[in-house]
């Protein structure tokens, strides 16, 4: 499968478009300059040898990939979108995106009429088939790839079909447990939770992320 990662020159992205290739996707690094794309691939393959990996600028990711893995900062869905919501119709993307609010050292969120970013890219594309995911896993976390992950992976989503994809995506990156989290508006309780667990990491000086007991 051919699975675009947009801002996928940040941290966040960069972790998961290493970690679907490890996993043996092809994976397209996005960005706003084709030159960083490229940069990042060259960053990555030296870790990642055999990967099927290539950049390029955002809107020609999101037309060449099945899936489409938006991580950029939330300040990015309304320019990125205007550019892309058509390359998005009737794919499967997967939304990363906290609109966080930091005041001094709290972590807030500043959500949007819609309610959360889930549902802000739904009404902006919506031939895309949204699914909010990974919205708990760090960046660091994810980058370290020689090391087990940890937590829950919460999905989001009005697809289910979609869902189930996303999910097992999530099932083949080791230690990883995807979690259906019902339809696409509780992406604003899980937005909210990410914050949360930030505050959590900055009280305790750790990495905290989500596991749900019971399931
Ligand atoms: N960092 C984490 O641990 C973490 C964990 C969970 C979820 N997230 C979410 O994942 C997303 C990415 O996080 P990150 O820490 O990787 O973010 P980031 O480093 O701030 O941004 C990622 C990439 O997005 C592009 N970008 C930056 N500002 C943009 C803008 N205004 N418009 C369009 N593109 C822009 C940049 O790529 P180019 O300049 O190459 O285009 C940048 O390298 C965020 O929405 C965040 O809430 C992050």
């Amino acid at each position: 499968m051919r699975i675009a990662v947009l801002g996928g020159t940040g941290p966040e992205g960069l972790g998961l478009a290493a970690r679907l290739a490890q996993i043996g996707e092809a994976v397209i690094i996005g960005s706003r300059s084709a030159g960083r794309a490229q940069e990042a691939v060259g960053g990555l393959l030296p870790r990642l040898p055999g990967a099927t990996l290539s950049g390029a600028p955002n809107a020609v990711a999101a037309a060449a990939a099945e899936v489409v893995v938006l991580a950029f900062p939330y300040e990015g869905i309304d320019p990125i979108l205007a550019e892309c919501a058509a390359a998005l119709d009737g794919k499967v993307v997967i939304d990363t995106i906290v609109p966080l609010k930091v005041d001094g050292k709290f972590f807030g969120i500043e959500p949007p009429v819609e309610g959360s970013a889930g549902e802000n890219i739904q009404a902006q594309a919506p031939g895309a088939r949204v699914v909010s995911a990974f919205k708990h896993q760090s960046a660091h976390q994810l980058i370290e790839l020689d090391r087990p992950m940890e937590g829950d992976v919460l999905l989001c989503g009005n697809d289910e079909t979609a869902k189930e994809l996303v999910g097992t995506l999530v099932r083949r990156i080791r230690d990883l447990r995807p979690v259906d989290a019902g339809e696409l508006r509780n992406a604003r309780v899980f937005e909210a939770m990410t914050a949360l667990l930030l505050n959590i990491n900055r009280k305790h000086k750790t990495r905290a992320s989500v596991k749900i007991l019971g399931l």
